[in-house]
């Protein structure tokens, strides 16, 4: 199937302000349907959840749907979705919860390519327990996350492991099976961000060896909204802090006060809309999803191969990070400007990029970063064209010394 970025475009609304988004992977625009969700919630009357009238039922069936939603996204259970307002709070409630079991001698492991999202939670909780954490390295010319150095950060005592499924800096997608295996080899459990991951590849929480697998919607076409994928037996074992008229049983008790029921109903919309992204795909709404983010993987990856090539022609350019398996998402200093600078001046030529860290704090640092304002961050999603890359590295050639690279 060619994919038929026209038609995606045309579902977005914001894309027509003649701005290239290229900011995705700090949060991607919405689609018309999208929206359409949010509003008929509003629109259709809608009440707090589990009371005898309809418009309550509709909150129910809101929340239901949007749990099956995020399940066919992930390949998990919709018992063991968990909603929350974003992949942060969730992931520091998980800590919180799971760390009541640790104490002096158990281990966590975490790794500098994380966002820091899933790095501090875990760091905190280890310190308030009194568990030690072991940081698993990235190899700072490649960015890659070896898997070899797992056997030696791991023993009997390490009780959680947390990796990403994807860099959202500079894209690498470690080996998170074989984390996790490694993981689960000596009795850890592996917690997986997929913040990153998600909107640019099919997702199988289980092939992954995820037992948690952290999601935040508004980066892949929905509203902020955070969910959590795991086996629901496994939340069955924890007992998360909650009010005592609060719903006791899985996954309702990892969620706190009232849902944004409006935004749910988006973020259900927003994975019909991904399902749908190969019109060719047919079966149920898991298949759909399968086959079309497979097709949003390949144009993307055509995609950056052209973003990735041009960027690198450029000797103005100093390109971070060359992993074997990314997602599309470029990294990259300019000689002469602060990353504060060059997205400045993309701004002006209607070129969205982020500057800075982005939170990658310790992979910034492992780059020696950290004090010089980071990067530049071009991230691609399925709605980005070739127009738009070609626009950035018109933009960016414009940069060099004399004005041509
Ligand atoms: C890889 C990754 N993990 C975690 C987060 C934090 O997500 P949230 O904003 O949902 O807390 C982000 C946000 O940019 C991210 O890119």
């Amino acid at each position: 199937m060619t994919f038929d970025v026209r038609r995606v475009r045309a579902a977005y609304p914001a894309l027509n302000d003649g701005y290239a988004y290229l900011d995705g992977a700090a949060g991607t625009q919405v689609p018309a349907a999208v929206i359409e969700a949010i509003a008929d919630t509003y629109r259709s009357g809608i009440g707090n959840a589990g009371g005898a009238f309809p418009a309550s039922e509709r909150a129910d069936a809101i929340v239901a749907e949007c749990r099956r939603a995020v399940a066919d996204l992930t390949g998990g259970e919709p018992d063991g979705v968990i909603l929350g307002p974003n992949m942060t709070t969730l992931t520091y409630r998980l800590a919180d919860t799971l760390s009541r079991r640790w104490g002096p001698g158990d281990e966590v492991v975490v790794s500098r390519l994380d966002h820091d999202a899933n790095v501090r939670p875990w760091v905190q909780a280890a310190e308030r327990s009194g568990a030690t954490v072991r940081w698993a390295e990235v190899d700072s010319s490649t960015a890659e996350l070896p898997v070899s150095q797992y056997a030696g950060l791991l023993c009997e005592r390490t009780r959680l492991v947390a990796v990403t499924a994807a860099s959202n800096i500079v894209g690498t997608r470690p080996d998170v099976p074989a984390i996790a295996a490694a993981a689960h080899a000596v009795g850890a459990l592996c917690y997986v961000d997929g913040v990153h991951a998600t909107p640019h590849v099919p997702v199988d929480v289980r092939a992954l060896g995820a037992d948690f697998y952290a999601t935040s919607a508004y980066k892949w076409s929905g509203p902020h909204v955070g969910a959590l994928a795991a086996e629901p037996a496994l939340l069955e074992t924890l007992h998360p802090d909650k009010l005592a008229p609060a719903p006791s049983g899985v996954p309702g008790r990892f969620e706190r006060g009232t849902s944004p029921y409006a935004d749910l109903a988006g973020v259900a919309a927003a994975v019909d809309h991904l399902a749908a992204l190969d019109p060719s795909a047919a079966g149920t709404r898991r298949e759909r999803v399968l086959a079309s983010m497979a097709a949003v993987e390949r144009y993307e990856g055509q995609l950056f191969t052209r973003l990735l090539g041009g960027l690198a022609s450029m000797r103005h350019v100093t390109l971070y990070g060359k992993a074997a398996r990314r997602a599309p998402t470029a990294f990259f200093t300019v000689a002469g400007y602060t990353p504060r600078d060059v997205a400045a001046r993309l701004a002006a030529r209607a070129i969205n990029v982020w500057n800075g860290d982005n939170y990658a704090w310790e992979l910034a640092g492992a780059f020696g970063l950290r004090d010089s304002g980071g990067g530049v961050r071009a991230g691609l999603v399925h709605y980005n064209d070739e127009a738009e890359v070609d626009r950035l590295l018109a933009a960016v050639a414009e940069l060099a010394p004399g004005g041509v690279s």
